[in-house]
């Protein structure tokens, strides 16, 4: 292992002396005073450092310790500080731990026992090091599973990141194909019971008259048939993640029963009495529109709000400028390998049909399109004719505005994702000047303008 950075802090020469002999193994930078570790730190990571509390011009109390310190943790976060104070001043010790640092030690200095503690100091550095990049690393894996290029979807995603380590029971709307199983499936993937089983109950394809047994499960004998005990979904994840999908269509007898089990966390098996606890997180989704099934009364607007803590409205494909072109172009290649044809692009009319699609059916419908496309295709390009596209209505009934507007947006997102928001890049790519593109940008309502 090579020699690892370590930063002194410390005012006393002699001490000075001591430390840089009894740190020969690391690579030691020394400073006396408050601005001279903040450089230090601001032009390199120090895993660990030293921090005497009594350093001039308050050389006999801590006050100026205790103001490095806060100082060094604002731009280091993660450097561990041990300190070092005055043998008659634990107090100011203990005050610097609450403050963050990682551990205090009292002079006189033994060389033996610092150096325990900055080794030790340094691999716990190292372990949380690699946890963080782990964590990192499983976030993006995660995320990279929702493929977007439209700050509207952005914003799911960070809201998915941000919901994710809670326990909050979590709402996620959207039109159908939009993408809110993938939603519902990251957030579970980020959070702490992602080890754990998600367990997915399509409220709407199971019929009435089974689903009160699917989720709650029964007793031997609750009913005709019932052979043995079964326990149901809900108990089946419990530790882990409940998703229950299409929630709009939950009956309304069994949406009391459901109210219960969200407010009380407690099951009933059918013909059981006993109250099993159970541990879930739970989501819902649906793309019915609730707040009318509670006017219309076939939604209780008390399970709606148990349901509800946060709410993701996952928008239509239609309003994610640049996904269409994205996403197209990620089914292609998905499906060109898995059907094993040479297509590998579009023809410029089939961006142009595609990208003026209403697609109700959202990212299913046009992955679905793709899918048939490719199938059909027989040469290097996908047609028009391949996607079954010829002479939609909405296309030619766009006006030349909106036609050069949608046109705009698309260029704009694809270049944005092209050269990762580089404006020299895309701006000479597009060939226009930086200024025209931040105002086309700003009139997309694209990120990175500013
Ligand atoms: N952003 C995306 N990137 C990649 N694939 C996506 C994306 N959004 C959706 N998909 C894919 O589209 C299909 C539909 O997504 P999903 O099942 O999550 O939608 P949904 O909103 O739950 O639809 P429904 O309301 O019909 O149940 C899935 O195959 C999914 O993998
Ligand atoms: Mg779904």
């Amino acid at each position: 292992m090579s020699e690892q950075p370590l930063l002194v802090v410390e005012d006393d020469p002699g001490i000075q002396r001591q430390l840089r002999w009894c740190f020969d193994n690391y690579r030691v930078t020394i400073v006396d005073n408050r601005e001279s570790a903040l450089a230090a730190i601001e032009s390199q990571h120090f895993p660990v450092m030293t921090l005497d509390l009594g350093l001039p011009p308050d050389a006999d109390g801590a006050s100026e310790g205790l103001k490095a310190l806060a100082a060094v943790l604002d731009v280091a976060p993660h450097t561990k500080v041990i300190v070092v104070s005055g043998n008659d001043d634990r107090e100011n010790a203990m005050r610097a731990v609450a403050a963050g640092a990682y551990d205090f030690y009292c002079k006189p200095i033994d060389t033996d026992e610092l150096r325990l503690i900055v080794d030790r100091a340094l691999q716990l550095h190292r372990l949380e090091a690699d946890y963080r990049k782990l964590v990192s690393e499983t976030r993006t894996r995660v995320l990279e599973n929702i493929i977007t290029a439209s700050p509207a979807m952005e914003a799911v995603c960070r809201m998915v990141e941000r919901v994710a380590p809670t326990d909050v029971t979590t709402l996620i709307l959207g039109e159908s194909g939009t993408g809110k199983e993938l939603v519902a499936k990251a957030i579970h993937g980020l959070s702490e019971r992602s080890d754990r089983e998600l367990v997915a109950i399509n409220c709407a394809a199971i019929p009435e008259n089974l689903l009160e047994s699917e989720l709650f499960g029964y007793e031997k004998g609750a009913f005709t048939g019932a052979l043995k005990r079964k326990p149901g979904r809900i108990e089946f994840a419990s530790g882990g993640t409940l998703f229950l999908d299409e929630i709009g269509d939950i009956p309304l007898p069994l949406q009391s029963k459901l109210l219960r089990f969200l407010q009380e966390r407690v099951i009933q098996r059918l013909g059981g009495n006993e109250d099993i606890p159970v541990d879930v997180r739970v989501i819902c989704a649906t793309h019915q529109d609730l707040q009318r099934k509670i006017a219309d009364g076939s939604f209780r607007e008390d399970l709606y709000y148990r349901i509800s803590d946060i709410t993701i409205q996952v928008p239509p494909l239609r309003e994610r400028g640049g996904d269409i072109a994205l996403l197209a172009k990620v089914f292609l290649d998905r499906y060109r390998k898995q059907f094993k044809r040479s297509c590998d692009r579009f023809s410029q009319e089939a961006i142009e049909v595609l990208t003026c699609q209403p697609w109700h059916g959202n990212v299913r419908e046009l992955e679905g399109a793709i899918k048939r496309a490719v199938v059909m295709s027989d040469g290097a390009q996908v047609s028009p004719e391949d996607l079954g596209l010829l002479a939609n209505d909405e296309h030619s009934l766009l006006s030349l505005r909106e036609a050069r507007d949608k046109a705009e947006a698309e260029l704009l997102g694809k270049a944005e994702l092209i050269f990762s928001g580089n404006i020299t890049k895309m701006a000479e790519a597009l060939d226009v000047s930086r200024p025209t593109l931040y105002s086309l940008m700003e009139k997309h309502g694209m990120k990175g303008v500013g």
